[in-house]
């Protein structure tokens, strides 16, 4: 596997690929990665003949300057487990070559960006519009691959590559869980032990909410949903809603699949998760 550090380099190795007829297949990843992003690399590698990864922690989509400063950063370890991978390129530049200059564009996300993350976290949607585009542009991906646990974030990067007009598939994948069920986490290695044990609780509540929504309204799973995991010691939902699972509007009836998303803090840990609800009576 190639480490590449700089832009130039990147898109020279990839234009080489692209002549020649090769597909290319783009993971964009903030690093400290685990068997979640892996189930991504490794769909990107049986999908293309080239595949890319990059490993950047890119601050114009962090809203919270002690979340950027604690993101676990495992550049070795990540380096080891995308060359075991077969990965030809981790892309690992400095900001410096991802923002030479500050990067003042403003993306109109529109109504996919107004609900959950976007007042949530003012200017996170922007940064990953801002990072995502630049990662587009150097790598010149055939299909680009991003996980279902940040699900309304895949419906903000559709709408970037419709706006921006990019010729690009955008493959979402889902969610891994480990064998508690606690979704798979960068920031999971931040939870104390008693943080750790308590956190399957939300896929399980969220799993219940499921089982048992026949017969009830949106807005009665929804609340006991949330009162179940406030329920639960260390943990205080932030939000849950239960959205269109293309628009991310709100919905009050389950006519259209829709997707139950969450974000709850376990003591200082901001963790997120989603679920679909199938078609109820
Ligand atoms: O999902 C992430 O890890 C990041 O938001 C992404 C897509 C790599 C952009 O920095």
């Amino acid at each position: 596997m190639e480490i590449i550090k700089t832009v130039g380099q990147l898109k020279e190795r990839v234009a080489t690929q692209r002549v020649a007829g090769r597909t290319v297949g783009l993971v964009p990843t903030m690093g400290a990665l685990h068997d979640g992003h892996m189930s991504l690399v490794e769909r990107a590698r049986r999908e293309n003949d080239f595949v890319v990864v990059s490993i950047f922690v890119n601050p114009t989509q962090f809203n919270n300057a002690a979340d950027l400063a604690t993101y676990p950063r495992t550049e070795d370890a990540d380096c080891n487990r995308l060359s075991r991978a077969g990965v030809d390129v981790a892309f690992i530049p400095g900001v410096e070559d991802m923002y030479p200059e500050p990067d003042n564009r403003q993306f109109d996300l529109g109504e996919v960006a107004a609900v959950m993350e976007g007042p949530m976290r003012p200017g996170h949607f922007n940064g990953v519009a801002q990072v995502v585009s630049k990662l587009f542009m150097f790598a010149q991906p055939t299909r680009a691959y991003f996980g279902e646990k940040d699900f309304q974030q895949i419906a903000v990067i559709r709408r970037m590559v419709e706006t921006e007009g990019f010729d690009i598939e955008i493959v979402d994948c889902p969610i891994k869980r480990a064998d508690d069920g606690l979704a798979l986490s960068s920031r999971n290695v931040r939870l104390t032990a008693a943080q750790r044990a308590v956190a399957p609780m939300i896929h399980k509540i969220m799993a219940e909410s499921v089982a048992n929504a026949t017969g009830k309204s949106v807005s009665q799973v929804r609340k006991e949903v949330v009162d179940s995991i406030n329920a639960v010691p260390e943990m205080k939902v932030e939000y849950y809603e239960i959205v269109h699972p293309l628009t991310m509007q709100p919905v009050d009836d389950w006519s259209d699949g829709p997707v139950g998303c969450i974000t709850v803090y376990c003591g200082d840990v901001r963790l997120i998760d989603n679920i679909k609800y199938t078609q109820q009576a």
